[in-house]
């Protein structure tokens, strides 16, 4: 399931995000510092040092947002999220065809994270530069994002990917991994299906008994699924 998500920083957020990731003081280093032996070879951008203050400070207002948005969690179900990162094309940076690693040491805590879906959070309006599209490689074509500035898409890690040259302007994104309570695809999506159909329910007047079965029926699947 690929689903893109609105506003996950409104526009007062965004500016704070630019005017700090813009200024002359952002430690940006190369790219490949935090890439696997595959991506290496393509990687060509910059990523915000993930040890400095500014990454924990603009990550850990990504993360308190995150943190109420109902559709986010309804679609990941997230036990554990990457500390998130924050990387620049400029003209002439791309990343070429990769899959990212299965999984991730969290920084400090030594702690594994398994990596069931990718998030890239677009920091900048896309008419702001050329090129810089998130391209995902599934079995059945490509799909191409490259969405409004504060939104974010959300896309099962395992897919291989690519980001376009960027040919004008500079692209600013965040990313992060998140690790599911549910790990099996097909089981989070059912549950993402049914809390969705609940929701709809719930606002447009369903009989409480068929909603309290059906909120048990759910909460019954996820206790059975989830593997904390
Ligand atoms: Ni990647």
């Amino acid at each position: 399931m690929i689903l893109c998500i609105p506003q996950i920083l409104n526009l007062q957020q965004l500016e704070q995000f630019r005017a700090q990731l813009e200024g002359a003081g952002a430690p940006w280093v190369d790219g490949r510092a935090t890439a696997g032996y595959q991506g290496a070879s393509v990687k060509h951008n910059r990523q915000l040092d993930e040890t400095s203050a500014l990454a924990r400070q603009l990550g850990g207002a990504v993360l308190a947002e995150l943190e109420r948005n109902a559709l986010f969690i309804s679609a990941a179900l997230p036990q554990r999220v990457y500390p998130p990162l924050f990387n620049s094309y400029e003209a002439g940076m791309s990343f070429g065809s990769h899959v990212d690693g299965a999984i991730r040491r969290l920084p400090g805590l030594g702690q594994a994270l398994r990596t069931d879906l990718s998030a890239t959070l677009f920091l900048v309006a896309p008419e702001e530069y050329e090129g810089g599209e998130l391209v995902l490689e599934g079995p059945g074509g490509v799909q191409r994002f490259k969405l409004p500035a504060g939104d974010m898409v959300l896309y099962p890690t395992s897919a291989r990917h690519h980001v376009t040259a960027v040919t004008r302007g500079r692209r600013l994104a965040c990313f992060f991994w998140i690790q599911s309570l549910v790990r099996q695809v097909v089981q989070r999506e059912q549950l993402f299906d049914l809390d969705s159909a609940i929701q709809r329910l719930n606002a447009t007047g369903a009989d409480p008994d068929s909603m309290v079965r059906l909120v048990g029926v759910y909460h019954n699947l996820l206790r059975a699924w989830s593997e904390p």
